[in-house]
C-alpha cells in the first residue's frame, strides 16, 4: 500500500448540473471506486473528494449518499488546508476567477469547468498566475474526449483527408419557451445580465474543438440572433430573453503545416434536429471527408466518392448516406469527463502541464468575446495570439 498516493480534491459546485452528474458521479466516484489509477511506474494514485458548497444540509446528504467522508461550507478554509492537493470548480462562472486565484496562490493544482472567467483579461491573468506558481492547471475540454471526435482526430492523424479544405459544424436543438411545456435548460442561459448567451456558452467549446481537430483559429465572423425574445422561467413567469440564442460563425483556420481551412459552425437553441446527433462536424479534404457526432463517425474516401450530377428534374435515385462507411472504435472509450480527469490526475502527480490548461481556456474566452464583437460590429475580427 505504500506506493499508493491519495489525492485530496476539494470539489466546489458539486450540487450543480455539471459538478454533480459529470464530475462527482461519473468521474471522481468511479475513479475512487475502481481503486484509483495505475501510473507508468506501477505505483497507484487514488482520490478522496471533499464536497464543498453553501448549503450544509445538501452537501451532508450528498456525502452520506455517496460514502464521502468529508464536506465543508468553508471554501477558503479548504483551499488553504495543507492536506488539500487539488481544487476543482464547477460553480457559477462569475465566481470562478476568485476561487481559482485563491487556489493557485495557495499552491494548489486546479481543475475547472469552462469558461475560466467572464473576461479575457481575467482568463489570461489566471493563466499567468498558474504559470508563475508552477501548479498544474486543467480545464474541461470534454468534447475532445468523446468517441466521435476522437475518431475524427484519428483520421486527421492518419492523413486520411489529404489537404483539409473545410470544417462545418451544426449544433443545437429546440429549447422549449416554457409557457406550455417547461424549458429543458435553465432560464439564466437566456438573460444577458445573468451571463447567458449562446456565444459565451459555446464558442469556448468550439475554440478547443477547432484547435484540437484542425488548428489555430485566426479570425471570426459571427452573426448572432435572439430568435425567441420572450421565454418563461422556472416559476412559469415570462421574462425578456435578451441574450443571443443563436450564433452563426465563420472561422479562418490554419493547420500546423500552414494550410488555410474554412470553418463554419451554426449554434442554435431555436432549431429542430434533422441530424443523427445534437452536434455534428463535417470535415472535407482532397482525399476524403468525414462526419462526426459525439459518438459516431463516418467517412468517405476519394476513391469511393460518387459523382453526383445536378438534375432538378429527376427524383433522387441514390442514398447519399449509404455511401459512407462507419469508422470503427478500435478502442474502448470511457466517459469523456472521467478520461480527462484521469489524464489530469497523472499530470498533477507528475507536476507537469496538462495539455488543456488555462491558456487554452483563455483562447476560448477570447473567441467568445471577439465573436460577440464581430456580431456587434458586423465585421470579421482578427484573433491576436495571447502570450503570457
Ligand atoms: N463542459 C460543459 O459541457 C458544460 C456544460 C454546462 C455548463 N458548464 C459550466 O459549468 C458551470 C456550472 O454550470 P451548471 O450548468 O452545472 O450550473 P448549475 O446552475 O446547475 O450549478 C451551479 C453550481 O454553483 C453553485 N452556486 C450557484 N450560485 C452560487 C453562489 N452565489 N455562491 C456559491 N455557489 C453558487 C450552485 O449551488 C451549483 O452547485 C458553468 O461555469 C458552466 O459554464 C459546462
Amino acid at each position: 500500500m505504500s506506493d499508493t498516493r491519495t489525492l485530496r480534491i476539494a470539489m466546489n459546485g458539486i450540487t450543480g448540473r455539471m459538478g454533480y452528474r459529470q464530475h462527482l458521479l461519473r468521474s471522481i466516484l468511479p475513479i475512487r471506486d475502481q481503486g484509483g489509477i495505475t501510473l507508468a511506474d506501477g505505483s497507484k494514485i487514488t482520490v478522496e473528494p471533499i464536497l464543498v458548497g453553501r448549503n450544509e444540509n445538501k452537501i451532508k446528504d450528498l456525502a452520506a449518499q455517496h460514502d464521502v467522508d468529508e464536506y465543508t461550507t468553508d471554501l477558503d478554509g479548504i483551499i488553504n488546508d495543507d492536506k488539500t492537493d487539488i481544487v476543482f470548480d464547477a460553480s457559477m462562472t462569475s465566481l470562478r476567477y476568485g476561487t481559482l486565484s485563491k487556489a493557485i496562490s495557495a499552491g494548489k493544482h486546479v481543475y475547472t469547468e469552462k469558461p475560466t472567467a467572464e473576461t479575457l483579461d481575467e482568463a489570461v491573468d489566471l493563466a499567468k498566475q498558474a504559470q508563475a506558481a508552477g501548479v498544474t492547471a486543467g480545464v474541461v475540454h470534454d468534447k475532445l474526449y468523446l468517441p466521435g471526435l476522437i475518431k475524427l482526430r484519428r483520421l486527421v492523424d492518419e492523413g486520411f483527408f489529404g489537404r483539409i479544405l473545410s470544417l462545418r459544424g451544426e449544433f443545437g436543438y429546440w429549447v422549449w419557451e416554457g409557457d406550455v411545456q417547461p424549458a429543458q435548460r435553465p432560464s439564466w442561459n437566456y438573460r444577458l445580465a445573468d451571463g447567458g448567451s449562446m456565444t459565451t456558452d459555446m464558442y469556448c467549446h468550439w475554440n478547443y474543438v477547432l484547435e484540437g481537430i484542425i488548428g489555430k483559429v485566426k479570425t471570426v465572423t459571427s452573426r448572432t440572433a435572439t430568435h425567441i425574445p420572450t421565454r418563461w422561467d422556472e416559476n412559469g413567469q415570462p421574462y425578456d430573453a435578451d441574450a443571443d440564442d443563436a450564433a452563426y460563425g465563420i472561422f479562418d483556420l490554419e493547420t500546423p503545416n500552414g494550410d488555410e481551412v474554412v470553418g463554419q459552425i451554426n449554434s442554435s437553441w431555436a432549431v429542430r434536429v434533422y441530424r443523427d446527433e445534437l452536434v455534428e462536424f463535417q470535415v472535407d479534404g482532397t482525399h476524403g471527408s468525414a462526419v462526426a457526432g459525439l459518438q459516431k463517425c463516418v467517412a468517405q474516401a476519394r476513391s469511393t466518392t460518387p459523382k453526383p450530377v445536378w438534375n432538378p428534374d429527376l427524383p433522387v435515385t441514390e442514398s447519399y448516406r449509404d455511401q459512407w462507411v462507419e469508422v470503427p472504435d478500435n478502442d474502448t472509450f470511457d466517459n469523456g469527463f472521467k478520461a480527462q480527469w484521469e489524464e489530469f490526475l497523472r499530470d498533477a502527480v507528475a507536476g507537469r502541464e496538462h495539455r488543456f490548461g488555462l491558456l487554452s481556456a483563455a483562447r476560448g474566452v477570447q473567441l467568445a468575446e471577439l465573436g460577440l464583437k464581430s456580431a456587434a460590429e458586423r465585421r470579421t475580427v482578427e484573433i491576436p495570439e495571447i502570450t503570457l
